[in-house]
Parts: structure tokens; sequence; C-alpha cells
């Protein structure tokens, strides 16, 4: 008899995420407190570095939902079913936040710099938007927090993902930055952008036009780590990354981050 094929089972990633947040208890000695003590140099110190492994440890977990990370998890309502004070409102979906906000500041004062990457838009069906991480924004600010690295987008978000491919200058550079616009109009704070932001001469624009306080960028660095070298130099060509995201190969396999494209060019030299 011929064998039929069973169809592979899809594996819902979102779903699985909605059930960790749904219902696994908040426990604040454990999910607050690692997070607290892997951004602190005091939790460094103690832990002799095992923190960093900690906070791996806890995102591993939360990468079986295969979707974004832990607190940004939380401010989204498509993953935060919760019925407690850290879900519902964007007011309970940022508690957390606050929490270890709060927790931080109390081991490194007030004169240390407390950033934090947050996503403006979760592009989801039933996600985060624009008007609730811009509320989130100005309780932030009012907790404290120094500066916001503006992002946004999931892994599940397809083509409008936090790391996205195919940027070509004067086209769909700096995919975040209409958000960027929006933190800056409503709330004062500096705002770093990041996302696909490739040319000098944008940039600067950016800047210049308070659309950002800052530039950030991540792939750019890893095909050219003397970039900022060689912009003070003079030469503001456009960064040599290809956007191609296959620096993402490696860092999957366990093998470190590095440029894909650069290391095939030097092994054909
Ligand atoms: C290999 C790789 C690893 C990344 N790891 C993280 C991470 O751990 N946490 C995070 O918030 N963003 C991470 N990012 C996203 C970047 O910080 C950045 O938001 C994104 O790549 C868009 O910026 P870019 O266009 O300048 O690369 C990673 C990006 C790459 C390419
Ligand atoms: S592999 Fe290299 S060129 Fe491709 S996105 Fe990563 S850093 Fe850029």
């Amino acid at each position: 008899m011929k064998k039929t094929q069973e169809t592979p089972r899809k594996k819902d990633n979102t779903k699985q995420a909605v059930l960790h947040m749904a219902f696994e208890p908040i426990n604040g000695m454990i999910i607050k407190n690692r997070f607290v003590r892997s951004a602190t140099w005091e939790g460094m110190a103690k832990d002799d570095g095992t923190c960093t492994k900690r906070l791996i440890d806890l995102m591993g977990k939360l990468a079986k939902g295969g979707v974004g990370y832990l607190l940004s998890q939380f401010l989204s309502p498509a993953f935060n079913k919760r019925q407690d004070q850290y879900g519902g409102s964007i007011e309970n979906r940022v508690n957390i936040l606050i929490e270890i906000l709060s927790n931080i500041r109390a081991r490194v004062g007030n004169n240390y710099p407390v950033l934090l990457k947050m996503n403006s838009r979760d592009f989801l069906e039933g996600g985060l938007e624009l008007d609730d991480s811009l509320k989130a924004g100005v309780i932030l600010k009012n907790a404290g927090i120094d500066a916001i690295e503006l992002s946004g987008g999931t892994i599940a978000s397809g083509k409008e993902g936090p790391v996205r491919t195919g940027i070509v200058s004067g086209k769909n550079e700096a995919y975040f930055k209409d958000a960027a616009f929006a933190f800056k109009e409503k709330i004062d704070l500096p705002i770093m952008l990041v996302g696909g932001i490739r040319s000098f001469s944008l940039a600067q624009q950016l800047v210049n036009d308070n659309i950002t306080d800052y530039i950030s960028m991540s792939r750019p660095f890893i095909r050219e780590p003397d970039l900022i070298k060689r912009r003070k130099a003079g030469n503001h060509n456009q960064a040599a990354c290809l956007s191609d995201s296959k620096c993402f190969i490696p860092a999957m396999n366990g093998k470190g981050i590095y440029c894909v494209v650069e290391k095939k060019k030097s092994r054909k030299k």
C-alpha cells in the first residue's frame, strides 16, 4: 500500500508565544531580577559575566515562541493576553518595564544612563500600534528612562520586521522614521532611530530635521567595523552592507556574528 504522506503540521509560533504570555506567572524574583542583573554592572561584577548568559537563557526560553523578545511581547496586545496588572491597557502592559527600570535605577543611581529599545509598531494584526507605543513612551519618560531606541516589527511581521532586507538608498532607508517623527513631536526624550539607515546624507538630514537625536545601525557595522573611522576621514560613501541579512546564518548556527558577504570575498582573494 502506498504510504500516505502526512502533511507536516505548521508550527504556530504566535500561538505558542501567546500561551507563554497568558499563563506564565510573573515571578518578580526571577524574571525582573534577571533583567535588572543583566543590565547593571553590579550584576556583571557579582556574577563574573554569567548574568549575560542568564539573559540569553531567558531570551532562549522566549525564543521558543519564535517571535520577538519578552519585553516587546508584554507591550504587544497580540501576545499579551494577561488579565492581571501586566495585561490589558497599555498602562498595564508597560508595568513590567517600569518595575524593571525602577529596580535598575535603584542600583545605578540617577546619573547613569538607562536606555530602552522598544517597538513603535508590531506590524501584526492586533499588535502594538503607534498610539499605544507613544503612550508607553510618555509613561517611560515620566518614570525616568534616559532615551529610547526606536524599532518596530517582530519575526512574525514578514516584510515589515525589524531587520528588513533590500534597502535601497533614497527609497526605503530608515524604515521607522515616521514613528521617530511622532515620538519626537510628542515626547521630550532623546530618540535613537534604528533600521535600514545606510547613507551619511540621510543620517545627517534625520538629525538636522529633528526626526531623531541619534542614529543607530547594526548590519553596517558588521560589514564595516571601521565605518565611523571611514566617515570621519571624509569618505561618506554609503555603507557597504547589502542588507541581505545573511549574517544571521552563522549566528543561528552558533558560529558568531560576521559578514558572510565579506568572508566570501576574502576567501576568493
Ligand atoms: C545578526 C543580528 C543580530 C541581532 N540581534 C539583536 C538582538 O539581540 N536584539 C535586538 O534588539 N536587535 C537585534 N538585532 C537587530 C538590530 O539591532 C537592528 O535593530 C536591525 O538590524 C535593524 O538595523 P540595521 O538595518 O542597521 O541592521 C540584530 C540584528 C542582526 C543583523
Ligand atoms: S551578511 Fe554582510 S552584507 Fe549581508 S546584511 Fe550582514 S553585514 Fe550586511
